[in-house]
């Protein structure tokens, strides 16, 4: 067998296409595929008033909604998630937003506290064990859309890849990081809707785990149509019903 210019030139790219392959390896830069990650900078976060490092392979991810308003795009999330940084910092007197990533319905992933910071987003001993992941909007009576729902899936095994979620993670719901009644995050239709999710864990921290919340959810995502047109006669609605009470008082 002859080896030809040509395999020698092949041999080249190959060799060239493995070493511009491997430099995130060195560097240790995260690879995550399909999620698009939006940085702090990017979205103009403000300086957080203190941290506390998360160092290790958590065992657990927790999943909230921020029971604020839902976004589509970049510049509405980017707009969202500043409402939310300040209403933590300025109205709860947190150090920083409380969850490390949240998810836009424009199926981006909005840093919070990160990697490497522990989060303000559960009940003892959560903060310590899990990254909270939070999808922006109210989740009660339907879901967010699949871009949403897909991108937190992503940013998990985007974490499980880089050695900070361990791969046999739990997944629970904010309700069940916190005594029973203490809030119904991250939403009854969002909640139903992970627990059919392969990490799912029936955790409660009284162990009485309640699966009977779910048996008559609905199960579909409000678009972003339907949702504009609810909000507008919600809306409407709100409007004539305080026009006619005000001319009736
Ligand atoms: C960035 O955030 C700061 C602090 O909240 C604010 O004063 C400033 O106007 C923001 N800049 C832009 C470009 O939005
Ligand atoms: C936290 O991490 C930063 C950088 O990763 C490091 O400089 C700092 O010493 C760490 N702090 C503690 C208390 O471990
Ligand atoms: C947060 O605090 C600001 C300033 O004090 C206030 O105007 C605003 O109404 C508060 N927001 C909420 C949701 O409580
Ligand atoms: C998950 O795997 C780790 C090792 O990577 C192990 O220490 C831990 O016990 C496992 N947890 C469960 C719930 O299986
Ligand atoms: C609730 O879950 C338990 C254990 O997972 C199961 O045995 C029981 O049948 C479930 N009950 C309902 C109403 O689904």
């Amino acid at each position: 067998m002859y080896i030809t210019n040509m395999d020698m030139k092949l041999t080249w790219i190959c060799y060239i296409w493995i070493m511009i392959a491997t430099v995130p390896c060195f560097i240790g830069a995260f690879q995550c595929n399909n999620v698009e990650i939006v940085s702090r900078a990017e979205w103009n976060a403000s300086e957080p008033k203190g941290t506390t490092n998360f160092t290790g392979n958590k065992p657990y991810a927790t999943i909230h909604h921020t029971a604020m308003a839902r976004c589509f795009d970049l510049a509405a999330c980017k707009r969202q998630i500043k409402v939310i940084q300040d209403f933590h910092q300025n109205n709860r007197s947190w150090w920083d937003i409380g969850y490390n990533f949240l998810i836009g319905e424009d199926g981006r992933v909005y840093e919070g506290r990160g990697w490497y910071s522990k989060g303000a987003h559960a009940g003892l001993p959560f903060n310590n064990l899990a990254y909270g992941i939070s999808i922006m909007g109210n989740f009660m009576t339907f879901l967010p859309d699949k871009k949403a729902l897909d991108a937190f899936k992503n940013l998990v095994q985007c974490g499980i890849d880089n050695g900070r979620i361990q791969s046999n993670y739990s997944l629970i719901g904010h309700r069940q990081a916190n005594e029973p009644g203490y809030t119904v995050c991250p939403g009854t239709a969002l909640y139903c809707h992970v627990q059919t999710w392969e990490h799912f864990e029936r955790y409660q921290q009284d162990g009485t785990f309640d699966n009977a919340t779910c048996a008559n959810i609905p199960t579909g995502s409000a678009n972003h149509k339907t949702y504009s047109i609810y909000l507008l006669l919600s809306g409407l609605f709100a409007h004539i019903l305080q026009t006619t009470l005000t001319d009736f008082l």
